[in-house]
């Protein structure tokens, strides 16, 4: 696979991660707890970085799912592969996603975390393809909007590949196939 292209530098996605963490810690301010459920694996940097810099009573819950899909087109069918562990009932929860693509894997998330009877249920997601939308879902807190592409770092990746560089890059479709 050849280097991504640069598409969001690192020091644009520290900047969004701070604003997100003000503007998330300003609206939960009188709220009490809030947990913060990431969605693995992809999730785990932008939850780490976003966690750190909000300035409210916070815990970590962590959930896994999987999606069923050909290549790198999501199917739409979504499977959990881990729940969270903690009682989440009566809480906060902000669901914090890598990526919104088809809206399918948040919106089956939604509805799963609501099935445990929180206080409310938001969600967070550091960058949407909004063009690529085929179910309606609610994006609370959004990073950044990007194109219909295949973009990695920052916790994304293609095949397991470049989960850790510190930008998010563009893969070519070549690079998709290879
Ligand atoms: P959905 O299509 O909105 O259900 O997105 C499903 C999942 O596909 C996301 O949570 C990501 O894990 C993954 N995904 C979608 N687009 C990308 C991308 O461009 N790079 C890496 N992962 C992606
Ligand atoms: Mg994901």
């Amino acid at each position: 696979m050849t280097k991504p292209v640069v598409l969001i530098s690192e020091e644009e996605i520290q900047t969004r991660v701070a604003e997100l963490a003000a503007q998330i810690s300003e609206d939960y301010a009188d709220k009490g707890d809030i947990v913060l459920v990431g969605v693995l694996k992809g999730s785990f940097i932008f939850l780490a970085d976003l966690s750190r810099r909000l300035d409210i009573p916070r815990t970590i819950e962590f959930i896994a799912v999987s999606s069923y899909a050909n290549g790198s087109k999501s199917t739409g069918a979504v499977r959990l592969v881990m729940d969270v562990r903690g009682n989440i009932a009566k809480k906060h929860v902000l669901i914090v996603e890598d990526i919104v693509d088809t809206g399918h894997t948040l919106k089956y998330l939604i509805g799963m975390l609501e099935s445990h009877l929180p206080a409310s249920v938001r969600t967070c997601a550091l960058v949407r393809k909004a063009e690529s939308a085929e179910v309606d879902v609610d994006v609370d807190y959004i990073g950044f909007d990007i194109g219909d592409e295949w973009v990695v770092g920052y916790g994304l990746d293609y095949a397991e590949q470049n989960r850790t560089l510190p930008y998010i890059g563009v893969i070519t479709p070549d690079d998709r196939d290879s």
